[in-house]
């Protein structure tokens, strides 16, 4: 056995000192001009973001959840009129992703309707979506998990034809794409968080919404500021949802690189599914796909396997006794939360149920040195040989 290493799920102390000199001189901009809330490096951030996913709006807000749950409520005064949807209103979702995704649906008035997975990709699956809809359905939400983007063709086509909203959660795929265009930039918006595990990562909280509909931006910057359409004159019940500007120094620094980032954390992936392609019951993401040509790009937030020959959680307790900070994201899907009892259910969830049972996700970030790869991908070859 190789010598003992300790392996975090993601190490942000090298993404740190890669980019230091840059994040260290725009934190001391910040400290110099002391203009905390939505100052000049928030406006430099959205221009930048806008720039790089080719949409026309980047509205800087506080974190993922508030990006998710104000891109609702400003769809539900674009399309209903209304503040917030009501109970009647249905939205689609996949049960097999982090709480927010459905925990906004709720908190915008709506009920969330759970349709299953794909067992390969983990994303929800087109043809769940059109057996789950009925005359009270009025959008769909993806999530492009991991860092793969879901199936955007077909779920916009879906959505066409039954003049429903799409509200991407690309929380987990900065820089993703679907055939050829960035994920968040598709559907109607699409919600980012910057939290400091996502591929391009604050020092915080923060997040933003993309949209390229002139009526969205405008009513979801009136939300992020209290509902303000004018100064102490609200409009709406809105949010205290600015990103502020030690954060957007931060992303500022960091987004140059984020392709770079990506095109490392892609090569790393190429490195596992070399030495672990052979292994009989282990699936792995789809892997060696070039980020530019790939039909469903995938970007490699977590690099996430299923174990289905093997005991997961001996898996997993074999490899973090070894120094690998392996993870389970997610060991619970959703429908099976008592917060989300009065969601609906669209037949059978046995893909995500079996996903979060037979789910581990191995350290992944841009600065893995191959020898750590290696020494993972021997520690679970040892494992499988047990
Ligand atoms: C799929 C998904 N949606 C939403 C969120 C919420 O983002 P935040 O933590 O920035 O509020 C996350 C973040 O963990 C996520 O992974």
């Amino acid at each position: 056995m190789p010598k003992k290493m300790n392996i975090p799920p993601l190490d942000l102390k090298r993404e740190y000192i890669f980019a230091k000199k840059e994040i260290d001189k725009n934190i001391k901009g910040c400290l110099k001009n002391q203009h905390w809330i939505l100052g000049e490096p928030v406006k430099e951030l959205e221009a930048k973001v806008s720039k790089y996913l080719k949409a026309r709006h980047a509205i800087g807000v506080a974190s993922g959840t508030d990006a998710l749950l104000i891109g609702l409520r400003a769809l539900a005064i674009k399309l209903k009129n209304k503040e917030y949807f009501s109970k009647e209103d249905e939205i689609i979702t996949t049960p097999f992703t982090f709480l927010a995704t459905a925990e906004t649906i709720v908190r915008s008035g709506a009920t969330p309707v759970f349709a299953d997975i794909n067992p390969k990709s983990f994303n929800i699956e087109p043809e769940n979506i059109k057996r789950a809809i009925n005359k009270n359905t009025v959008g769909i939400i993806p999530v492009h998990l991991f860092g793969q983007s879901a199936q955007m063709d077909k779920i916009s086509q879906i959505a066409k034809e039954n003049n429903l909203f799409v509200l991407e959660d690309v929380a987990q795929a900065f820089g993703a794409e679907s055939l050829g265009k960035k994920s968040g930039t598709i559907g109607e918006c699409g919600a980012f968080s910057f939290f400091p595990s996502k591929n391009l990562g604050s020092y915080g909280d923060a997040g933003l919404i993309a949209t390229e509909d002139d009526q969205l931006a405008d009513v979801i910057k009136i939300l992020r500021v209290h509902g303000q359409s004018g100064q102490y004159n609200a409009k709406y019940i809105g949010y205290n949802s600015r990103l502020d500007s030690m954060q957007a120094a931060v992303l500022l620094a960091k987004i140059k690189y984020i392709d770079k980032f990506n095109g490392l954390r892609i090569k790393i992936a190429q490195r596992y599914y070399d030495g672990l392609k052979d292994i009989k019951g282990i699936q792995l993401p789809n892997s060696g796909n070039k980020l530019q040509d790939a039909k469903y790009a995938h970007i490699y937030n977590l690099y996430t396997i299923k174990v289905n020959h093997y005991n997961r959680d001996e898996m997993l307790k074999f490899l973090n006794d070894a120094g690998i900070q392996a993870r389970i994201y997610y060991p619970l899907a959703l429908h099976k939360m008592e917060a989300f009892k009065t969601a609906k259910i669209s037949e059978s969830l046995a893909n995500a149920e079996e996903a979060s049972k037979t789910v581990l996700s191995i350290p992944i970030s841009p600065f893995l040195k191959n020898r750590e790869v290696d020494y993972i991908i021997e520690n679970i070859r040892v494992f499988n040989h047990k």
